[in-house]
This record gives structure tokens, sequence and C-alpha cells, in this order.
């Protein structure tokens, strides 16, 4: 049984340039358009000063690397920053039965970090991730609330082409998670295997070697946020 006290929290999740802010800012418009009580979330939370550690990592100020810093210390950068985030800005709200409609969340831990282990040691880092976020930091977890988690699966080569072209083929202003295309790709199999083990609902977001249109993602986004709204 769900606790009706509490809310429904809805995860974009997806690879760098994978489209989840685009779609996670459309389906918010559109859920507040039906008379929602929607807030929007996005991790890393770089507003605040609670990603400090986040943004030294991917500025590269602990080695030019993703692999110089481990899964289990990365990992708890983005955990305390969504923990502050939690505390100051949507836990109340949550609480108290509103929809979020998250940009990334623990999920981008258990994809990107992954991603540094073998393949053998993922099935226990993603235990004690989900242990330390969801038990232990207290945030809201799978099995206490309508949660859902919607993967945007995109070609890699099409990711970074959308990435470069953000960066106005800039290749420098890319993180140290985004210009690493080796990791990048071990981080597209460590997607794969979650989406598959953890129950994430798979969109396919690309075409041959092109990006399907925002709308035609949008409405499937749709389909699939309406099964828990
Ligand atoms: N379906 C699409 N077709 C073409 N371009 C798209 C599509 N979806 C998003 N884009 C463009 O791709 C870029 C990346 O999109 P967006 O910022 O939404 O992705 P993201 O997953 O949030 O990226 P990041 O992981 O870097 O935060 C943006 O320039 C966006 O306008
Ligand atoms: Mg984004």
């Amino acid at each position: 049984m769900v606790d009706a006290k509490k809310g429904t929290l809805i995860v974009l999740e997806g690879l760098d340039g994978s489209g989840k802010a685009t779609q996670a800012k459309l389906l918010a418009q559109h859920l507040k358009e039906a008379g929602k009580n929607v807030q929007e979330i996005t991790f890393p939370d770089y507003a605040s000063d609670s990603s400090a550690l986040v943004k030294m990592y991917l500025a590269g100020q602990f080695g030019d690397k993703p692999d110089d810093v481990n899964a289990y210390a990365a990992s708890s950068f983005y955990a305390v920053d969504r923990y502050a985030s939690y505390k100051t800005s949507w836990g109340s709200f949550y609480e108290a039965g509103g929809v979020i409609i998250a940009d990334r969340y623990t999920t981008s831990n258990a994809v990107h970090q992954c991603s540094k282990l073998p393949p053998e040691q993922w099935e226990s880092f993603l235990q004690w991730l989900f242990d330390y976020e969801f038990r232990l930091l207290g945030l809201p977890a799978p099995d206490e609330v309508i949660y859902q988690v919607i993967y945007l699966q995109v070609d890699p080569a099409v990711s970074q082409k959308l990435m470069t072209g953000r960066y106005h083929g800039d290749e420098s202003k890319k993180d140290v998670h985004e210009k690493d295309v080796e990791y990048l790709a071990r981080s597209r199999n460590a997607a794969e295997f979650c989406a598959a083990h953890l129950g994430w609902e798979t969109v396919h977001c690309t075409q041959g070697d092109a990006m399907r249109s925002i709308e035609d993602i949008q409405s499937e986004v749709r389909k699939l946020a309406q099964r828990v709204i």
C-alpha cells in the first residue's frame, strides 16, 4: 500500500545529453496545465552550495578522468547534494503529496558510478547505493513511494553530437564525464543493465543516427507518467 500522505516521484534518467532536461520541463508543464501540484527538481543542484564537491569533481580537481574518483566517493558527493535539496527545497512539498519531476536522481549514481566498477561488482554497488541514499540518508525510495524511472535511451554517438552542438563545437567545455568517450560507453552498458534489472521504463529516443522529435518522445514520456499519476 502506498502511503496516502506522500507524493509521487517521477525520474527522467539517461546518459549525458539524452534530453532529460528537455523532457522533464515539458512533462512538468503538461502536468501543471492539467491542474497537478508539480515541482521540478534537477541534479546536481548547481544553484546550491551543496553541489560544490560535484563541481570540483566534474571540473577535474580530483583528477581529470572520471576513474580518478572511485564510485563510492563520487556517489557520496551527489548523494549529499540530493540530501541538501530534499531538506531545503522539495521534501515538505513531496511529503504533502506533491508530484516531483526529477531530472536525474539516485539513478544517475547507478549509471555513472557502476561504470567505474567491473560488472561482477555492480549488484553489490547498487545494494550499497540504495541502502545509503534511501535508508540511511532517508531520501524517498522506490519501495515507499510511487516512483518511476523513465530511461531515455540514446545512441552514444548521437548524444556526443548533441553535446558538441550545445557547446558550439568547443570540446574543452565538456566536463570530465562528457569528454571521456570510453567512459560514456561503459556508462551506456551500466545504464542498460540498470534499466533491465531495476524495472526502469525505457523510451528509445534515437532512430537510425538521429534523435526522434522532442514531441514524439514527450508523448511516450507522458503515457508512462500517466500510469503513476
Ligand atoms: N529529441 C531531440 N532532438 C533534437 N535535439 C534534442 C532533443 N532532445 C533534446 N535535444 C537537444 O539536445 C541537447 C541536450 O538536451 P538536454 O539538455 O535536455 O539533455 P540532458 O539529458 O539534460 O543533458 P545533460 O545530461 O548534459 O544534462 C539540448 O541542446 C537539447 O535542445
Ligand atoms: Mg541536463
